[in-house]
């Protein structure tokens, strides 16, 4: 202290030298703040009809098409690596106007949480709740043709979403992960979950979920590409101030979400930091897409860079930008990548 009270100037060099704390890896290892766990990723699995199936999604190489069994065989594997759990996207056999296969109770994402709570009955189930999978349209709810402006009709969706999530909760989904950004959605499925005595199960909400072309490579692989049209009119402008995406996440914290999702991650890690700054005590999650993943893939195939190194920094910069849970399609081979680090 000086005689006026202040603190001293901090040291500089030659008695500072930051580089002390990174000579020795053990000393790196001791003192580095973010950590990535195994228990902290989700896998999302894409189901589709059938048994033996395990149909390659060509621009998500290492990814299938799973049948509900090859699904359930999977599980096996997540629940084996210590994974957070894993989240269902369905392809129905059959697709109509209203995504009749969604609200089902024998739909495809029934026979599939049913298989997976069979052979690994203590994995977390989370199931994405959408139309876009199941309408043969391919937009995230029912259109609305009358008005002339061709568009998805906000509230007549709610009832379908609310619908969903109960066929969902009642196969066993142990957590509801809705992602069409319609206003209100998180209130009609919550009101719907407690009426029918599901109100232990948590909402995730896709609460900031911008209008991306990162998902490329999911509209393949979950066959939901949109026939006409794009769906800005429901998922947020990339170009919007961020602080939108703080009111999204208000409105859905207010109808009642549990956990709130950024989506997707590395073209917005300023909006993951925002959130978890502005909402210290709710639990964040970042969905790290499609294309995110695709384009490493592709570019290690080249042989222009490694694939394990860009990953693990890929998922350790989302987590440093403070998301709790990361979806991501890395995250068996994160799991074994993390165990043989630690070995
Ligand atoms: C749609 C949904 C999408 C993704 C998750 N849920 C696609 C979309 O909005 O078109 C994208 C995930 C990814 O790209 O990995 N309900």
């Amino acid at each position: 202290m000086t005689t006026s009270g202040r603190l001293t100037a901090p040291a500089t060099f030659p008695t500072t030298r930051l580089r002390r704390l990174r000579y020795h890896p053990a000393v790196r290892r001791l003192v580095r703040q973010t950590r990535l766990s195994p228990s902290q990723l989700v896998l999302p699995l894409f189901v589709r009809p059938g048994q033996g199936i395990r149909q390659e999604i060509l621009s998500m190489p290492g990814h299938c098409q799973l049948s509900p069994d090859q699904a359930a065989e999977e599980a096996r594997q997540v629940s084996q690596l210590g994974l957070g759990g894993v989240i269902l996207f369905g392809i129905p056999a059959e697709k109509d106007a209203v995504g009749s296969d969604a609200t089902s109770a024998t739909g495809i994402i029934p026979q599939a949480i049913r298989a997976i709570k069979q052979s690994a009955p203590e994995l977390l189930v989370i199931t994405d709740v959408c139309f876009c999978e199941y309408t043969d349209h391919g937009h995230c709810g029912v259109v609305n043709r009358k008005t002339g402006r061709i568009d998805v009709d906000n509230d007549a969706t709610l009832r379908l979403l609310a619908a969903q999530a109960a066929a969902h909760a009642r196969a066993g989904a142990d957590m509801v992960a809705p992602s069409g950004m319609m206003d209100g959605m998180i209130h009609a499925i919550r009101t719907k979950l407690d009426a029918i005595g599901y109100a232990h199960v948590p909402i995730m909400s896709y609460a900031a979920k911008y209008a991306s072309a990162f998902y490329g490579p999911f509209r393949d692989a979950a066959e939901s590409a949109p026939e006409f049209g794009d769906r800005r009119s429901y998922q947020m402008d990339p170009a919007a101030a961020a602080a939108q995406s703080l009111r999204e996440v208000e409105l859905d914290l207010a109808e009642g979400a549990d956990l709130v999702m950024v989506k997707p991650a590395l073209a917005y890690l300023d909006i993951i930091r925002r959130v978890a700054d502005h909402f210290p005590g709710v639990p964040l999650a970042a969905y790290n897409v499609s294309g995110e993943f695709s384009m490493v893939k592709a570019a290690a195939r080249q042989g222009w860079l490694d694939e394990k190194a860009i990953a693990l920094e890929v998922l350790t910069a989302i987590r440093r930008a403070g998301a709790t849970v990361i979806l991501t399609y890395w995250a068996k081979d994160a799991a074994r990548w993390l165990a043989e680090a630690a070995e």
